[in-house]
């Protein structure tokens, strides 16, 4: 283990090979980047989409570490099958509440991967004119990205490890943990994604 999971946790996370992210390396980031987007988004009051239901601690945290104001709305996805997931077929489950024609909007996601599912996300988010669209993502798997997409604030860049934990889940478990935690290969039962 490079770091310790806190003891409470240790029978949650049986599963967990190793703490990738300890909940204050998260929390300081987080900071920083909700420094970067009040300087940003300065005189202005963007929008923040979340996509459920992995973005839920992130975008809780994020929010409070933005000073100018904010408005928020989450969309949830889900893919159909793997081998439409591949084609970048994503299922609407919840559309946003508030129109986003000329705001300032940024999208905002616990992690991308392959950017098949915010590619898609971005297509349909552009299609309603908002005056900005930008994308702000907690973790970014950068080896496996097959569509290139603009990613303006990353939290980490981090290899194609399977995380849990802080919202992400494996078969919607270990959302709960503080942490982000890699899973212990033999759980993944397949790359399938929830959501
Ligand atoms: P993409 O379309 O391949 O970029 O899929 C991104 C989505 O897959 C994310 O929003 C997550 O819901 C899920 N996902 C990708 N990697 C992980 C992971 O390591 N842990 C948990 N969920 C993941
Ligand atoms: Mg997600």
């Amino acid at each position: 283990m490079k770091k310790i999971v806190p003891e409470p946790f240790q029978r949650l996370a049986g599963d967990v090979l190793d703490v990738y992210l300890t909940r204050e390396e998260i929390q300081q980031r987080i900071e920083e980047m909700g420094q970067a987007i009040s300087r940003d988004y300065d005189g202005k009051r963007p929008v923040l989409v979340g996509a459920l239901k992995g973005v839920m601690c992130f975008m809780a945290d994020l929010v409070r570490e933005i000073t100018v104001p904010v408005e928020v709305d989450f969309m949830a996805v889900s893919s159909y099958s793997t081998e439409e997931r591949d084609r970048g077929v994503v299922r609407v489950i919840k559309d946003l509440d508030l129109p986003i024609s000329d705001r300032h909007v940024i999208f905002v996601e616990d992690v991308i991967d392959t950017g098949l599912t915010l590619n898609y996300l971005l297509r349909s988010l552009r299609a309603r004119s908002p005056a900005s669209l930008e994308v702000c993502s907690l973790l970014n798997k950068t080896t496996r990205r097959l569509i290139d997409v603009p990613i303006k604030y990353v939290g980490f860049n981090m290899p194609d490890y399977f995380v849990v934990g802080y919202g992400l889940d494996h078969g919607e478990q270990y959302r709960n943990l503080p942490f982000i935690g890699i899973l212990k290969p033999g759980i993944l039962f397949s790359r399938e994604k929830g959501s």
